[in-house]
């Protein structure tokens, strides 16, 4: 029996408790089976989750680009694997096939290395979504560079502090990028960057846009003349299980992002599995993610899970209002797409406005919608059965992180009865555990706690970069021996997981993991400001969204309040980038601290819901006057 692919739910259970019991037999035959390597594994794994040491397939030998592209040109050469649709939907889309992809990654792959690039070296990408971005992945994958890519919305400084932390030797970028009717000067972010990343030796620079760029000499250079005169073969490097495949920044609950380094092996096996199963994918099947490939989403199912299973997958550069609110559903008519996958922040928004703009297109073609980024609320859930999948695709939401690497919890479709803002059961090989506040895992149904998982799965991060110990702490530390994953959860009463939200400092503002400690750190660097916290409230289109409380300097008193608001979020744009401004800006001349000088947010948190009806035990503040006075000039 093949454990590639569940077919019924009987099987599921059967799949489930196989991987429970014989967790290293049920992995050891999915990556035996439905990959090539060069040589295989001596041991399927090895973990300790007290040091957080984890390793899967040890001594695997294995390029992950040739089981995206080359195991299928011979089956598949013609076949599209990216459909590329561009912004403005009178640009023709444009179909590249396995044999092109595998020139086009070749050749950037052959440019990496005449530019000095070698295995180990890391390349930060900040590309708009355009094919050149999926190539540049699967280049670095190619020859074992370690991809960062940055989300092509970060601000210059951002880039520069994710850039310097991972140490890139190289940076690829566009003159600029598309988005809706808006063009974003990627390049000149990119020069004021890299003035402050000495690592930097090469930026190659892609022409999307048209758009003036400076060209630093010695430093920039054109991408298309390089990749003309490159050879379109490539011998791909050949890596061990272990070796990193990329980085990939996220947010925490303090200061510096997170990069979260995911390796070869597992991360393949485990991509791929879930693609498979989470969107039942069948050949001739036209697959869409909405994401960016900036986050973990595109990487997992708009670059790897798809490419390694041999799927068309769409690549949209658009917005889902441009140039009306039926782009989504015309690409879907138009190339008859038959998984769809977006974000809860998307649908809100786009149920908000007339349902017709939904009911022009023909959507026959769909089988499958999914959700993912944030919990997705019941009437969102609603609109996108009803108006989308027609209660006839079922809606796969999907719970997974940056650091798990692929999807954890899901329904598989047409298997998993679903239910309505429950994301329902672990896929195979996923143990999660809910976790009470003495840190005992709490038996039985019906019950809520903070989500763990208690046994490695393949696609688990390995590490942060340049910083075990605070992987370590972040993860394995809150609940010794389990991975923690910052969500609490609840078990319903017949074992369906419904994710309830963070635990910790990080809100989800329009499906973006952003971390309260970063932007209240760029804040604070404002001359006229002292303090300040910032936490999530709810919204009705991006889920949560930022509401700041600030305590002034002196200085700053006599300033204008609304041009203050004004620059404070100029600079919050400046240092980390447009997503993380705040909505609500509230002056305040305290803030609710505990006597060990802790703010606690949980007061501030009520406030910005507008509930005031129980703080709960506020005798340990050091000022519980203040929250009268936050309370009462509440916005
Ligand atoms: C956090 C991870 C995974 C790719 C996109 C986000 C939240 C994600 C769901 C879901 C409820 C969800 C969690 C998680 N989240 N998917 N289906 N239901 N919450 O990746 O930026 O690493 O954020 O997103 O809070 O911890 P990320």
């Amino acid at each position: 029996m093949s454990y590639y692919k569940v077919h019924s739910l009987e099987q599921y259970f059967k799949h489930y408790n196989k991987s429970l019991r014989e967790p290293r037999k049920f992995w050891d035959r999915i990556a035996d089976e439905n990959f090539t390597w060069y040589q295989k594994w001596d041991k399927v794994v090895e973990f300790d989750m007290q040091e957080a040491e984890i390793k899967w397939f040890l001594n695997a030998k294995v390029n992950i680009t040739k089981n995206c592209i080359d195991r299928h040109l011979a089956k598949r050469g013609d076949k599209t694997a990216i459909l590329f649709e561009p912004n403005n939907p009178k640009e023709e889309a444009q179909h590249i096939s396995y044999n092109e992809l595998y020139d086009r990654v070749c050749k950037m792959a052959n440019v990496l290395r005449s530019q000095g690039v070698e295995k180990g070296d890391r390349v930060c990408i900040y590309l708009p979504m355009i094919p050149e971005l999926a190539v540049a992945v699967l280049a670095c994958a190619r020859i074992g560079a370690i991809h960062s890519v940055v989300f092509a919305g970060f601000s210059a400084s951002a880039v520069a502090s994710r850039v310097n932390d991972s140490e890139c030797k190289m940076v690829i970028t566009a003159d600029g990028g598309f988005r809706g009717n808006k063009t974003i000067a990627l390049k000149e972010i990119i020069d004021e960057a890299l003035e402050k990343c000495p690592t930097v030796e090469k930026t190659l620079v892609v022409k999307r846009t048209n758009t003036n760029v400076n060209m630093k000499e010695g430093r920039d250079l054109w991408l298309q003349p390089l990749l003309d005169k490159a050879d379109a073969n490539n011998v791909a490097e050949i890596m061990d299980a272990e070796d990193p495949l990329f980085i990939l920044y996220t947010s925490g609950s303090t200061g510096k992002p997170k990069g979260m380094l995911h390796t070869t092996a597992g991360y393949m096996v485990y991509s791929a599995y879930t693609f498979k199963n989470v969107f039942a994918y069948e050949e001739g099947d036209v697959y869409w993610c909405t994401a960016d490939i900036g986050w973990i989403t595109g990487h997992s199912y708009i670059v790897y899970g798809p490419l390694l299973n041999g799927a068309t997958t769409v690549l949209f550069e658009g917005v889902p209002s441009y140039p009306d609110f039926g782009r989504f559903w015309e690409v879907v008519d138009k190339h008859k797409v038959t998984q769809f996958y977006t974000a809860p922040t998307a649908i809100r928004a786009l149920a908000k406005e007339n349902w017709e703009w939904v009911n022009k297109y023909d959507l026959s073609s769909l089988k499958v919608i999914g959700s993912v980024g944030e919990p997705i609320n019941e009437e969102a859930w609603h609109w996108y059965n009803d108006h989308v999948g027609k209660k006839k695709s079922p809606i796969v939401d999907t719970w997974w992180q940056t650091e798990t690497g692929g999807i954890m919890i899901s329904p598989l479709p047409f298997i998993t009865p679903t239910k309505p803002t429950y994301a329902t059961l672990p896929l195979p090989g996923v143990q999660p555990v809910l976790m009470d506040d003495k840190r005992n895992e709490i038996e039985g149904n019906q019950v809520v706690g903070s989500l763990c998982i208690k046994f490695p799965w393949p696609g688990m991060a390995r590490t942060i970069w340049g910083d075990h110990q605070r992987f370590k702490e972040t993860y394995f530390s809150a609940y010794p021996g389990k991975y923690f994953t910052g969500d609490g959860a609840l078990r319903d009463e017949v074992g369906y997981y419904r994710i309830t939200g963070r635990v910790d400092d990080v809100v989800i503002v329009s499906g973006h993991n952003l971390g309260t400690a970063p932007i209240e750190d760029a804040i604070n660097e404002h001359p006229a400001v002292a303090e300040s916290a910032i936490v999530g409230f709810p919204h009705d289109v991006k889920g949560n969204a930022l509401y700041g409380f600030i305590i002034l300097k002196e200085s700053g008193e006599s300033r204008d309040r609304e041009n203050l608001k004004k620059e404070i979020n100029e600079h919050i744009s400046s240092h980390i980038g447009p997503i993380a401004k705040l909505d609500k800006i509230q002056f305040v001349t305290g803030l609710p601290k505990t006597r060990s000088g802790k703010i606690m947010r949980r007061i501030l948190r009520k406030i910005a819901e507008g509930d005031f009806s129980n703080f709960g035990d506020t005798t340990t503040l050091l000022n519980p006057e203040i929250v009268e006075e936050i309370k009462d000039n509440r916005i």
